[in-house]
């Protein structure tokens, strides 16, 4: 098979990138297909930690080719700052980024918009990542927005950028307006020689049987349609959102591996049914490390949840599980699934997208034995204890998709591939 999606499939930072990143040892290419500078991609390689915000995290390899979609987000100024700093440690981008020109353009007027909107929304606050990502879809979706072409036309630029401020009822001086075109097209002017049309691009490479990665930002449950509505990122974030942001037809997407942290975690607001509000919450944040890598933000902890879980496996039609983080539950005594929900008195399994019943849904639990061992140097799952293999058997046979991949740590390394 030459095309593999990997799909976070909880509320984000399911550790997708170390998937991606493990994977990417035997990719061509890969593909950012949605999102922005929200994403907060965390690598570990020979000991060095990279955050990767709107690159893709194939980038650390000499070997592949980088492609940002048409369906992502895009701020020129975060996404040059990233490049340099890369450039600055070593990794060369040269012949190796290629970002497509309908990319729509984040500015820092958006970036105003998502700030004062969560400010005034009292108890609509969604808790984004006030990266300007909602405001930029939108304005895309209404038309009004730029894309990263416009920024080498300019006439159009400055009609562009007028017509937008007016859109939104926003003044700016001429001067304002001056400084923002000559940055804009500087941005424009460094960023050119990775500018393509993408999607033909990895239609061709398809064709020549180049092995292709697309690695999702977020989660299924932030989905725009299919999450926990209002408080969902922008973009499509299910297995849909690929053939849309990368301009590929649904054939071309091979095999999808869903990420699932060992547990549950969620940043910004929104129902979130398994959530622990007292022990062990704090010690899996910390043993989790659950901060937020874009905004810093401490992690809502809670337990897995195996109907979220089979909604968004069944959503996305996996074809297999990696299960991330396992090495975080070390150490406690009992660890915990949801296999269901009690609302308003009855029994439901079937994960109900309306906010309505989530927000009154009471998780009920099965209980298994937790484990005392370090489990971060476990390259087989032989080596797991019985009651770790137990709890991914148990994950398995819930969501009734096979579990290729274990994550025990951040290296590379630290990863058990089950069919080997
Ligand atoms: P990665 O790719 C976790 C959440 C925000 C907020 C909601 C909307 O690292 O997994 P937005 O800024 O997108 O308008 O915020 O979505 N969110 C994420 N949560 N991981 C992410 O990315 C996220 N990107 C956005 O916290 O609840
Ligand atoms: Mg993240």
């Amino acid at each position: 098979m030459s095309s593999t999606a990997v799909l976070g499939c909880l509320w984000g930072d399911e550790a997708k990138a170390k998937i991606v990143d493990v994977l990417g040892a035997n990719a061509d290419i890969v593909v950012r297909f949605q999102g922005g500078s929200n994403a907060g991609h965390t690598i570990y390689s020979d000991g060095q930690k990279y955050i990767l915000h709107t690159l893709p995290s194939g980038i650390l390899y000499p070997h592949t080719v980088c492609v940002i979609g048409s369906g992502v987000v895009l701020d020129v100024f975060s996404l040059l700052e990233e490049m340099q700093a890369l450039e600055q440690r070593g990794i060369h981008l040269q012949d190796r980024l290629l970002i497509d020109m309908r990319a729509a353009l984040v500015l820092p007027l958006h970036k105003d918009l998502d700030a004062a909107s969560e400010d005034e929304a009292q108890q609509y606050k969604i808790g984004t990542t006030r990266r300007g990502i909602g405001p930029a879809y939108a304005d895309d979706t209404a038309r009004v927005g730029l894309r990263l072409n416009d920024l080498y036309h300019g006439e159009y630029l400055a009609g562009r950028l007028d017509n937008l401020y007016r859109y939104h009822h926003q003044k700016s001086t001429v001067q304002e307006m001056e400084t923002l075109i000559n940055e804009l097209k500087e941005a424009g002017e460094k960023l050119q020689p990775y500018v393509a049309q993408t999607d033909t691009y990895l239609r061709k490479k398809y064709a020549a049987g180049a092995r292709i990665l697309f690695e999702g930002a977020q989660g299924t449950l932030l989905d725009l349609t299919y999450g926990t509505y209002p408080f969902v990122t922008s973009s499509h974030t299910m297995v849909g959102g690929i053939s849309v942001g990368a301009g590929i037809p649904f054939k071309m997407v091979d095999k999808i591996i869903g990420v699932y942290k060992a547990y549950a975690t969620r940043v910004g607001e929104g129902p979130f049914p398994t959530e622990l509000k007292t022990a062990p919450a704090e010690q899996i944040r910390q043993q989790g490390n659950e901060y937020g890598s874009t905004t810093g933000r401490p992690r809502r902890v809670g337990w897995f949840d195996a109907v979220a879980a089979k909604y968004t496996s069944d959503l996305n039609g996996l074809d297999s599980l990696a299960v991330t983080l396992l090495d975080v539950l070390s150490g406690l005594p009992e660890v915990k699934i949801c296999t269901a929900y009690q609302i308003d008195g009855k029994r439901i399994t079937d994960y109900p997208s309306d906010p309505f019943l989530l927000a009154k849904a009471v998780p009920e639990f099965i209980s298994l034995n937790g484990w005392e061992d370090d489990i971060s140097a476990c390259t087989k799952v032989g080596a797991l204890p019985k009651s770790a293999q137990d709890y991914i058997i148990a994950i398995r046979d819930l969501l009734k998709v096979p579990v290729e991949i274990i994550s025990v740590g951040h290296e590379r390394g630290q990863t058990i591939f089950l069919n080997s």
